[in-house]
């Protein structure tokens, strides 16, 4: 199941106003259509001091509009008739002057008109100098923004074209392309409720030793984040790892197998996915030592007891979600994740090399399920979560 490249992803306007930065839209541009997005740009006409329309239309393929009176549209309404197509806006750069003619809801250009003339949703980059950042009035647009449902990508900090260092920059267009896709997601996974357990257990030996594994949590957490891209309600339930919470999932953090246990049967009720991608330690100390055990010249024995297979009893309950699997392996891993499947009794199990996978940003795997095996190139995290929840999303 690869990435089928020749499909247009979505369809975009993207506002370019006043600023430095405005350079960078010219890259943002080309990875776009290179992501095959489609791009309309749309510039301001102090955007047009910094860039020339003659790049952003040789880079987007498209005539480039600035003008409000534009007579080449046919009905002669640009500012409905451009964003009638678009999945989204962005603006990117956005001045300070032109998030406050958003807040405001202002038209005096074709820009300005054609975002609040729109019926899609609306991203905006920030770019201005750190002081015009920092100022409250700024402050107050933005959080009149984000009020109205609009999302603010970045800003970054660091250098400014004026020489200070602080928050400000814009976004590079490398990770502006990055949330854009993720905002074109498609929405396959609405309506649905989806638990995810990620992460490593903890299981205390005494107050300051555990056993525990090397899983980052990486993999779990960008399924999570991948599923709220495609409309899901997303419950993770997180043992150790060193990650900020996915925006808009509803995270909860354990420690050891038997709070992740606990956790996950608190939460099951309803959900319609199970994906268990944490690496559950699969023993834990029968005694745990209420104090540090000191150390001594005699040889130390830890008696160990077996843990919950959380993802197993999941699968197993009357009314169960759509249970997947994870089966991160060393040697015959097609092999071994298969058996693995059926004992849990799962409709899908996501097979991978444990030694190229583990605290990796990239991942390698083949997902088995009845009807065989289906290798996906190796790619980043993100990019293997979006394509596991299409093959879930196409099964369900
Ligand atoms: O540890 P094992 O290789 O059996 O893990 C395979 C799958 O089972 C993974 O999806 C893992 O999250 C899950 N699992 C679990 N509870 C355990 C052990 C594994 O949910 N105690």
């Amino acid at each position: 199941m690869q990435k089928n490249k020749s499909s247009v992803l979505g369809k975009l306007v993207l506002g370019i106003t006043g600023g430095i930065a405005a350079y960078k839209a010219a890259e943002l541009v080309r990875l776009l259509v290179k992501s095959n997005i489609d791009v309309q740009v749309v510039m301001t006409e102090a955007a047009c001091q910094f860039i020339t329309p003659v790049t952003m239309q040789a880079l987007s393929g498209k005539p480039v509009y600035t003008g409000l009176w534009d007579a080449s549209i046919p009905n002669g309404m640009p500012h409905i008739e451009l964003s009638r197509a678009a999945d989204a806006i962005i603006i990117a750069p956005a001045s300070a002057d032109f998030m406050a003619k958003l807040a405001h809801g202002r038209a005096d250009d074709l820009l300005s008109t054609l975002c609040l003339a729109r019926d899609c949703p609306l991203l905006v980059a920030p770019a201005m100098n750190k002081q015009m950042w920092d100022n409250p009035a700024t402050q107050r647009n933005i959080n009149q923004l984000q009020a109205d449902g609009v999302q603010i990508l970045g800003p970054d900090s660091g250098e400014q074209a004026c020489g200070e260092v602080g928050l400000g920059r814009m976004l590079e267009a490398e990770d502006l392309l990055y949330l854009i896709e993720a905002h074109l997601q498609p929405k396959l996974l609405k309506g649905k409720k989806i638990l995810i357990t990620a992460g490593a257990t903890l299981e205390m030996i005494d107050p300051v030793r555990a056993i525990t594994n090397l899983s980052s949590g990486k993999m779990g957490y960008a399924i999570a984040q991948a599923a709220f891209e495609m409309g899901a309600e997303v419950t993770l339930v997180s043992g150790a790892a060193a990650l900020k919470p996915p925006f808009g999932v509803n995270t909860i953090s354990v420690t050891s197998a038997e709070s992740m246990y606990q956790a996950v049967m608190q939460h099951v009720a309803k959900q319609d996915i199970f994906i268990g991608v944490a690496a559950v330690a699969d023993y834990s100390p029968v005694n745990a030592s209420a104090q540090k055990i000191k150390k001594s010249e005699s040889s130390l024995t830890i008696e160990l007891k077996p843990n919950k297979d959380i993802l197993a009893q999941v699968a197993s309950l009357p009314n169960a979600p759509f249970c997947v699997g994870f089966a991160a392996e060393t040697e015959n891993i097609l092999e071994h994740a298969e058996q693995k499947r059926l004992r849990k009794i799962l409709p899908l199990i996501v097979a991978n090399d444990a030694n190229d996978a583990l605290g990796s940003d990239q991942n390698s795997v083949t997902l088995l399920d009845k009807n065989g095996a289906h290798p996906l190139a190796r790619a980043p995290k993100i990019e293997v979560a979006r394509l596991l929840l299409q093959h879930i999303a196409n099964m369900l």
